[in-house]
């Protein structure tokens, strides 16, 4: 087990769970409404604490009622407050984010006006009583001070930035740590078309470091020091619901990994897994909860696109309508918006291949197979209620 200190940004997110993305000037309904502790420094922290390690939180907090909700969440998730630097004046950093249950896209909007971590708070921390250091590439007035000073004082442990954006400055503290990770974004608003063209650029900078950048599907690219650039493929996942958090589990994991000893490209290939399972989850709670331990609710090979299959459902207030399409599963509340009763409440749910809609026995109304949208009856353009499942590759479908 580690003790690592990670310096960043903690913030609120709101999280909109969403049936799809909404046009502009469209009045949706949301399915859910989350609030909880965001920023990419806190969830590689949450990972690292589902990992085994022991976590320090270096950021700053508002006074407001916002940052009781931050504060009360860290302390759910074992990450260590004791190094948070408090602003009176300025608001709790917030996202609101729209999760587009289609898709598991995630499309963030920013609110900031809170300071970042100045260098006389961060030099007052003993850093030298951690086994890592992980930075957040941001801050940069203060970043390259910071890590300076800590490696005066540190011998041996390592350090790791996340450069996720193109920030002016940055190229300085880049030869400063041993495991650097870029994003496809700033590899982007540098110009480079893949990791590899990066990588080539970045190696000038850091010879000696470990290089990374992840590309979303494309996987990620690595090179240990001295080593030649090689491709990691994205690990398969069968049905994507969630990609809020997938890159910050992808570091938690890489780091992890390296500390454990590991080569790089088996580190990186256990990050690119365990970030493919983040995908397959709301949120990132149990992430290290083996599926085996919950029962399918069904299998894809029971199912067929003219007719639905209704599985009892003791995790929700209803049952729950299966039915093929298009080559996946869509699973829907056993609800219909018109009265709260299951659409088979007087007779089956005629299905449409045709028209692909479903009918409510009770009154016909239409939905729509593809998102549940009443299209005709009493109650049009209302929507059944969406239910989040895992597809896995043998078939079997697992509520999510
Ligand atoms: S209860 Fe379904 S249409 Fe009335």
């Amino acid at each position: 087990m580690l003790k690592i200190l990670g310096i960043g940004n903690t913030l609120l997110d709101i999280v909109l769970s969403t049936s799809h993305f909404p046009k502009e000037d469209e009045e949706i309904r949301a399915t859910r409404r989350d609030f909880q502790v965001g920023g990419n420094i806190s969830n590689t922290l949450y990972v690292l604490k589902q990992l085994g390690h022991s976590t320090d939180l270096v950021s700053t907090i508002a006074g407001d009622h916002a940052s009781k909700q931050i504060l009360s969440g860290l302390k759910d998730h074992g990450i260590g407050t004791q190094h948070l630097q408090r602003y009176i004046q300025g608001q709790t950093p917030t996202s609101y984010i729209t999760l587009n249950n289609e898709t598991g896209s995630r499309t963030i909007t920013h609110f900031r006006n809170l300071p970042e971590v100045d260098f006389d708070f961060f030099a007052k921390i003993e850093v030298e009583n951690y086994d890592w250091l992980h930075f957040e590439g941001r801050n940069i007035e203060n970043l390259i001070g910071m890590i300076n000073i800590a490696k005066t004082f540190l011998t041996h442990q390592p350090i790791s930035l996340e450069v996720e954006k193109d920030r002016q400055g940055i190229d300085s503290a880049i030869p400063l740590a041993n495991l650097i990770i870029f994003s496809h974004h700033f590899a982007k608003q540098r110009g480079f078309k893949d990791g590899e063209r990066l990588l080539t650029e970045m190696k000038k900078l850091a010879p000696n470091a470990n290089l990374l950048c992840t590309w979303g599907k494309q996987g990620a690219w690595f090179s240990a020091p001295q080593s030649n650039i090689q491709h990691q493929p994205i690990h398969p996942i069968p049905q994507i619901l969630d990609t809020l958090g997938a890159g910050d589990t992808f570091n938690a994991a890489l780091i992890h990994a390296i500390s454990e000893k590991k080569d790089l490209k088996s580190a990186v290939q256990f990050a690119s897994q365990l970030a493919g399972r983040k995908c397959q989850q709301r949120g990132l709670d149990n992430l290290l909860t083996e599926i085996k331990d919950k029962k399918p609710i069904a299998n894809i090979e029971q199912l067929s696109t003219s007719k639905t299959l209704i599985v009892p459902c003791a995790d929700l207030d209803n049952s729950v309508i299966l039915i093929k399409h298009n080559n996946t599963v869509k699973a829907y509340q056993n609800n219909c918006p018109h009265q709260d009763v299951p659409l088979n409440e007087a007779y089956k749910i005629d299905v449409n291949p045709f028209d692909k809609t479903m009918k409510c026995s009770v009154h016909e109304a239409f939905f729509t197979i593809e998102d549940g949208t009443c299209t005709e009856g009493p109650c049009i353009n209302e929507k059944l209620v969406s239910v989040s499942i895992n597809l896995k590759e043998n078939g079997d479908i697992y509520l999510a």
